[in-house]
């Protein structure tokens, strides 16, 4: 059958069930039995919204500086999105901007992955509004739900639904509106003025070869520490949910340990890193492009320092766009393609840390 190696086994015997007879099939099903099949990344995107909010702005509106938010954050600036925009908003121009890139049309995308921690509603998550947005086919939308290592979770889904043969091609996006629910006051300014909004897409796709493609993702969570970072209302908990004692006390906000997630994404992020080399057979010196999760430029630089990384190979956008949870790695990863960081053949490492406690690394050769 002309073609059928253009869609996923899926569509294939969808269209005609027949196809279970043919050749192609059979061959196509052999090499997803035996694991030939690998999950590439043909196209990356982002989108930051036009407005940007420097560390001076965030001195007029309150108690910080720009020498603080510096030294303790690396942060210059970050982008807030207008009222009225919501994470979907900005999933789908990134989503758009990936899908030209992998030289594709919105229509042959066969399955949505979207990770965020700021859906535009309580529920549905925003992959089904991401799918009405791109005009797209009743195709399946998972929500993903790890916070700063949603991406990374994501990827490993899209890897996993790929090498099966359930689709050949996936829109994994990751989207953050955060500014519109930060706490300015002085029990919220460790965490307003380190957070900001943005988007940031790939297109996964199956590849029939070896040379290339996503060699492993490692997850982890430790669910211990789900205080430590947590927006712990509303609650369905609570009945009522919402309460006025609990927006007085600032229970609606967004909340952290700064101390005990610093510490704990210094160590964790590095030790995701040498068990994925480690699967891997390969060594540090091996990688090429080593992308953390855009927290603080502290925490990058102690994760290349413990991974011994030389600071060249380490991608670092946070002075420009603050942290922007699960959007940073697909922000960052966007980035170093277009300035060709990152090149054919590039060996890339990705690792993150945040809420959950969830953790997480993924090897891909590009
Ligand atoms: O993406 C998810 C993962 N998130 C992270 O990885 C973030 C991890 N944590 C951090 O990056 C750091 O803990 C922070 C940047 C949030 C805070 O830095 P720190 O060096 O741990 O500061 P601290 O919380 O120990 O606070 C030191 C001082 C305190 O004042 P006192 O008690 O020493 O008088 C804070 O009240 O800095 C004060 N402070 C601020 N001052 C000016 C806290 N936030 C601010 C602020 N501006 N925005």
């Amino acid at each position: 059958m002309p073609g059928a190696k253009n869609i996923s086994l899926q569509t294939y015997l969808f269209v005609n069930p027949k196809n279970f007879e043919s050749n192609i099939f059979k061959e196509e099903k052999i090499k997803y039995i035996l694991g030939e099949m690998k999950a590439i990344i043909t196209g990356t995107g982002s989108y930051l919204p036009p407005r940007v909010v420097t560390n001076f702005d965030l001195e007029k509106i309150m108690n910080t500086s720009d020498e603080w938010i510096r030294q303790r954050t690396g942060i210059v600036e970050r982008r807030y999105a207008d009222p009225g925009i919501g994470s979907s908003d900005l999933a789908t121009e990134a989503a758009k901007r990936a899908i030209e890139s992998a030289g594709l049309k919105p229509a042959d995308i066969e399955f949505i992955i979207a990770a965020t921690l700021s859906p535009d509603h309580y529920f549905p998550g925003i992959g089904v509004l991401v799918q009405a947005k791109l005009g797209l086919a009743p195709i399946g939308a998972l929500d993903i739900r790890n916070q700063c290592s949603g991406f990374i979770y994501g990827l490993s889904v899209a890897d996993q639904y790929i090498r099966a043969g359930t689709f050949r091609r996936i829109l994994l996006v990751a989207a953050e509106v955060q500014s519109s629910n930060l706490d300015y006051s002085d029990a919220g300014r460790d965490m307003a003025v380190l957070f900001g909004d943005g988007a940031g897409a790939v297109v996964v796709e199956a590849y029939d070869g070896q040379d290339r493609g996503i060699l492993s993702t490692h997850l982890f969570a430790d669910g211990r520490y789900v205080s430590d970072l947590w927006m712990e209302k509303p609650s369905p908990r609570d009945k009522p949910v919402f309460r006025e004692n609990f927006i007085r006390e600032g229970r609606y906000f967004p909340r952290m340990e700064g101390r005990s997630v610093f510490k704990n994404a210094c160590e964790k992020m590095p030790e995701a890193v040498r068990i994925a080399l480690a699967q891997n057979n390969l060594r540090v010196e091996d990688v090429d492009v080593l992308i953390p999760h855009q927290a603080n430029e502290r925490i990058t630089q102690m994760v290349a320092k413990s991974l011994n990384v030389p600071a060249e190979k380490v991608i670092s956008n946070i002075d420009r766009y603050g942290n922007t949870t699960a959007a940073s790695i697909p922000i960052a990863l966007d980035e170093a393609c277009r300035n060709g960081k990152i090149k054919s053949g590039s060996l890339i490492i990705l690792t993150a840390f945040g809420s959950g406690y969830t953790w997480a690394s993924a090897v891909i050769r590009w």
